[in-house]
């Protein structure tokens, strides 16, 4: 049902290149559609995509202005502005340097009711025109942490010591998360199209994995096998092991 990636969808660029293709790639798309909505990672991969974008509207050959972006996740627990949590990555990241942003829905995770921003998540991710999706070491996608079935809509997650602990080291978090809330594998393999971003040579075990071993769910990002309009866009380190290449 689900075979390996076509070579024509998996693009393998040159780590110079990677950032730079990736953004006019979503320039074409909101060149097609200016209202384009999508969801999108924090993390250290999209970093220098986020730059690319800043840079093409600083130099007029695009703008995000009449998109709608979606957070793919968020933290539970974390205080609001506190420098680990997605928002404030993607406004420093990205929003914040943007002379016209797009309009930005991010996870409403600081109400008392734990369920309701996962309810409200789906509502906003349902239908999206593009789904940008990072790829974890352990094959995780947003927080579609091992486990994760591909019918599993936007939900609150409990994760794993390591992964909390993680967000304080990492991102020198005030406290340690108590969980996540995700678009679910559901929700994204229900976009029109799909983009998996993955650089560097330690993501190379792992693509192999998501792209040409079986499918299952000890690796999420497998299930994005599924999805007609998926594109893997991946540095040559970060495609390394790919018999495909
Ligand atoms: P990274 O994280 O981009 O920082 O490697 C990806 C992920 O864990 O989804």
């Amino acid at each position: 049902m689900s075979s390996t990636v076509p070579a024509s969808r998996l693009v393998v660029l040159p780590s110079a290149a990677w950032a730079s293709t990736v953004a006019s790639e979503l320039a074409d798309r909101l060149a097609r559609r200016p209202s384009l909505r999508l969801c999108l990672p924090t993390g250290d991969t999209p970093t220098p995509f986020y730059a690319e974008l800043v840079a093409g509207e600083r130099r007029g050959a695009w703008s995000l202005a009449g998109a709608t972006v979606v957070l793919l996740d968020e933290w539970l627990g974390l205080p609001p502005g506190d420098p680990a949590r997605c928002d404030v990555r993607l406004r420093g990241e990205l929003f914040d340097l943007l002379a016209s942003p797009p309009a930005f829905v991010p996870i409403a995770v600081d109400g008392a009711d734990v369920d309701e921003p996962a309810t409200a998540l789906d509502t906003a991710a349902s239908g999206l025109d593009l789904a940008v999706v990072g790829l974890g070491m352990n094959g995780h996608v947003g927080f579609n942490e091992p486990g994760t079935r591909p019918e599993d809509r936007s939900r609150v997650v409990r994760l794993a010591r390591s992964s909390r602990e993680a967000a304080t080291a990492r991102y020198g978090a005030g406290a340690v998360p108590s969980g996540g809330v995700t678009i679910g594998l559901a929700t994204i393999l229900e976009a029109g199209e799909v983009w998996l971003l993955v650089t560097g040579e330690r993501k190379a075990g792992i693509l192999r994995q998501a792209l040409e071993e079986p499918e299952g769910i000890d690796c999420p990002a497998s299930y994005l096998r599924r999805h007609p309009r998926l594109t893997v866009f991946a540095d040559e380190a970060a495609a390394s092991g790919l018999r495909a290449s």
